[in-house]
């Protein structure tokens, strides 16, 4: 098995002041954030992540005061650098960051993963989203969203462009001879040309090959045209906190997406999203996992979902059923995923339910309860063997969505690793070079 470390949400969604949380050091300080890698890396995990978002949520009535008031999906930043001060005291972890190809650009951020290759001597990985975010499309010039399908026509030319740019040097372009003074071999350093619906680039990148040459990709997107994406783009995919049975059908859609390219499906894993809570008796775990329901007020749930779905759910009249809703969610070009499909798919598209449900649900989904693994270390190893098995053995998790840190993060390392570490399904010590390499083994 293969496991990440997301923190993405670690400092938000009042997660950051919960019992076992750091007090008197708050985001961003560089000095919480080593520490994650530290800990993570003594775990011997593949990876830290991050998820990312570029606006303040605020199609919840209309406003953003609700996410600054309580901290939902606000405040971020982009987190390369605090990445790069991460890989600066450790060796062997790999760092994952998220960029929308709807708003990047490839130029830019192809030369900025091979700067932060460099720095990080080859443990660098981009996820790519398309985001469903109206509040992030509005600070890029957009007034809606980017259709869909046109997201991702524009991820794959994205990727494609990144591609091109990362093999316009070859690997053996830098001479540095100090004899001669020759800096660089011209025969070996390429044109890239390419010309297509959403970029223009000349290339070369300007810059010397990074030890993975190619960042490892990863790209999170679970419709059917995403997973069409997924298996053009993606080394690794970041996959939902869906029900098992859900995760089971995308392994599936998957690997006849990557069989349809002529990729072979073993090489490409699926990291599960797995919120997750660890302590030693079944009964601690419950309860930490229990904090996350009264983390936040019912205003931030409003907040959090409404941003991620594009549509302002206080509008919702008191009873209705799901058909229409998800129907306009898809309009508005949002994702057909997400927690109106999930709650289609468990009640049906018909049923009536009330406002009071939907955000009871809600509350479960925003805080992610309902898919937060918790339990001892045996119980947990059990469950996470199964999924793994269930979904073609490859890839493993990512996990997070815990409900403190630094606190949860230790349980992860040294109560949940060492059972899987004594059942053969997770490595003793890092042997790849680069993160890659490290992903690569079996
Ligand atoms: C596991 C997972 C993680 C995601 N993380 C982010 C993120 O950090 N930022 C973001 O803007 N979108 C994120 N997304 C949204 C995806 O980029 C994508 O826009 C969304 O899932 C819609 O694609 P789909 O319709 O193919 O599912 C994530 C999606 C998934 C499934």
């Amino acid at each position: 098995m293969h496991l990440g470390f997301d923190f993405s949400y670690t400092h938000m969604g009042g997660r950051w002041r919960m019992p076992g949380s750091w007090e008197g050091r708050t985001f961003p300080d560089v000095t919480m954030y080593e520490d994650v890698a530290r800990i993570a890396e003594r775990g011997c995990l593949d990876m830290i992540f991050s998820g990312d978002g570029t606006g303040v949520p605020d199609t919840w009535r209309g406003s953003r005061d609700a996410a600054i008031e309580w901290g939902m999906n606000w405040p971020r930043q982009d987190l390369n650098p605090i990445m790069v001060a991460m890989s600066r005291v450790t060796k062997h972890i790999g760092y994952g960051l998220t960029y929308s190809s709807t708003f990047m650009h490839p130029y830019y951020t192809a030369r900025l993963m091979n700067s932060l290759d460099h720095v990080t001597g080859g443990r660098i990985a981009m996820n790519l989203v398309t985001s469903t975010r109206p509040a992030d499309a509005a600070n890029f010039g957009f007034d809606e969203l980017m259709e869909h399908g046109s997201r991702y026509e524009r991820m794959e030319e994205f990727v494609d462009v990144c591609r091109l740019l990362w093999d316009s040097a070859e690997p053996d372009a830098m001479l540095w001879d100090r004899a001669t003074g020759r800096v660089g071999d011209p025969a070996k350093i390429h044109d890239v040309r390419h010309a297509g619906r959403f970029f223009k680039v000349q290339g070369p990148l300007n810059t010397p090959p990074s030890p993975q040459g190619r960042p490892v990709l990863i790209q999170a997107g679970g419709s059917p045209r995403g997973i069409r994406a997924s298996a053009y783009v993606a080394d690794h995919v970041f996959g939902a906190d869906m029900a098992l049975p859900l995760q089971v059908k995308q392994r599936i859609a998957l690997d006849q997406a990557l069989t349809e390219q002529g990729r072979d499906p073993q090489t490409v894993g699926i990291l599960w999203q797995t919120p997750i809570v660890v302590a030693e008796t079944e009964r601690e775990a419950h309860a930490r996992r229990d904090l996350l329901l009264d983390a936040v007020p019912a205003d931030a749930v409003g907040a959090y979902l409404s941003y991620n779905a594009a549509y302002d759910f206080s509008t919702l009249p008191q009873r209705f059923s799901l058909r229409q809703l998800h129907h306009d969610i898809i309009a508005a070009n949002a994702s057909p995923m997400g927690l109106v499909h999930e709650l289609s798919q468990q009640i049906g598209p018909d049923v009536e339910i009330t406002r009071e449900e939907f955000f009871d649900h809600g509350r479960r989904f925003a805080t992610s309860w309902d898919t937060t693994f918790a339990g001892t270390p045996t119980q947990l190893a059990d469950r996470m063997e199964e999924a793994f098995e269930a979904t073609g053995s490859r890839g493993g998790f990512m996990l997070g969505h815990i409900v403190s840190m630094p606190g949860d993060l230790i349980a992860i390392v040294d109560l949940l690793v060492p059972e899987l570490q004594r059942r053969g399904r997770f490595r003793t010590e890092y042997k790849g070079r680069t993160l890659r390499e490290n992903l690569a083994e079996e």
